[in-house]
């Protein structure tokens, strides 16, 4: 049992490593000298990824969860309450995504929401695991 839980936190933490690699590559692209158009077509290629990582997360979060027996902590909350906001943050992007017009204003400022966004995952991503290990 106690290698499992090991085992099931260890690819926790695989995950949230992969998920900040992937917004470092998302920053780096958006804060990039590209057209819009090459963008785009980048940033549509690795959003996928970015959610099947994250529902990585969930799953390897609930598998720890069961082996536990269902005992919410406090960070065990934040986790959650953290994972729900990436994902709704993600959605009204993706929402402002499909509404770009081709214009200047307009892509600059879906630009500047992503790059918004990806940075305030990044912080909350290290705040709940920097939280997690300073109860611990
Ligand atoms: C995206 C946000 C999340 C972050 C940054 C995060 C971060 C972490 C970290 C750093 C650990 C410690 C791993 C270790 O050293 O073994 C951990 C453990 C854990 N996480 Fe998450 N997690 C997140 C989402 C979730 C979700 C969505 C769930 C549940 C559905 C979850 C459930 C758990 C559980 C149960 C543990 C073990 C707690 C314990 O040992 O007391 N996490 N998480």
């Amino acid at each position: 049992m106690e290698e499992l839980i090991r085992l099931s936190s260890q690819l926790h933490l695989v995950f949230i490593i992969l998920l900040i690699i992937l917004i470092a590559f998302n920053l780096y692209l958006l804060k990039s000298d590209k057209t819009f158009l090459k963008l785009s077509k980048r940033l549509e290629l690795i959003a996928p990824q970015y959610y099947i990582v994250l529902s990585a997360i969930f799953f390897t979060g609930i598998i720890v969860m069961a082996v536990r027996q269902f005992a919410f902590s406090f960070s065990v909350w934040v986790m959650i309450v953290v994972w729900i906001a990436i994902v709704a943050f993600g959605i009204r992007g993706h929402k402002m995504y499909k509404k770009i017009e081709r214009t200047e204003v307009s892509q600059s400022a879906y630009k500047r929401y992503a790059i918004k966004k990806y940075t305030l995952d990044f912080i909350a991503l290290i705040a709940t695991s920097a939280l997690f290990y300073l109860v611990h």
